[in-house]
């Protein structure tokens, strides 16, 4: 039985946290499809090249090659999972992400990244792009102040001051990714507020169809 559950929703709605632990449980890759655009993002800043330009990052693209490993991902087979959490990446990653033919690409890398049973794909248009018949494809979201906060206790600064600037930093984020940010017709929503990461993970997996 193959199993494929597409996670999507807004910076800070808890993806990534909600994506990893539901892999676990389900026994299949965590696939984060953001990470993909990331690596690339590392790839074209190390080249020099002008992330807004997509004739430059296609020339990147060509020799460059991202793959995802035990939840890890490789740059031409190197370990870049902590540098591509970078400020200096999530500044360039929407410009990246927003090429048409980069995003034809990159879909095919996350596709591949999917395993024999089935995966948690993450990102802005997995239900509606990457895997459209997902057994089960969810919605998160949460209010932006409750998303911020998340985001800056994250990086060890909680401070309202920090939470405020977050706030701001995530909205501009949302509005970068909008034009490739999707919410499926038929994908369940869950507002990730008020509840734990075990909560959701539990009410996800209950809307799994029974036979898997
Ligand atoms: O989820 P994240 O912050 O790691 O995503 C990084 C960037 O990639 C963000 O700007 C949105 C973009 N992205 C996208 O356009 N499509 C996806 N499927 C996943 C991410």
């Amino acid at each position: 039985m193959t199993t494929v559950i597409a996670i999507d929703g807004p910076a800070g709605s808890g993806k990534s946290t909600i994506a990893r632990e539901l892999a676990r449980r389900v026994g299949v890759p965590h696939v984060d499809t953001g990470a993909f655009y990331r690596a690339l993002t590392l790839a074209v800043l190390r080249a020099g090249a002008d992330p807004a330009d997509q004739a430059s990052v296609l020339d990147v693209l060509a020799r460059t090659n991202v793959c995802r490993a035990d939840d890890r991902t490789l740059l031409d087979g190197h370990d870049v999972s902590d540098e591509i959490r970078s400020g200096e990446v999530t500044a360039s990653v929407s410009a990246v992400a927003r090429h048409p033919q980069v995003r034809a690409r990159l879909v095919e890398w996350q596709r591949a990244a999917i395993g024999d049973h089935g995966a948690v794909v993450e990102g802005r248009d997995a239900a509606t792009v990457i895997v459209p018949d997902a057994t089960l494809k969810v919605w998160l979201t949460a209010p932006p102040a409750v998303r911020a906060t998340r985001r800056a206790a994250q990086q060890g600064n909680a401070d309202a001051a920090v939470i405020e600037q977050v706030v701001t930093q995530l909205i501009a984020r949302d509005q970068a990714d909008r034009g490739n940010t999707f919410r499926a017709r038929d994908a369940i929503e869950i507002d990730t507020a008020d509840l734990t990461i075990a909560d959701v993970v539990d009410r996800v997996v209950a809307h799994l169809p029974a036979d898997d």
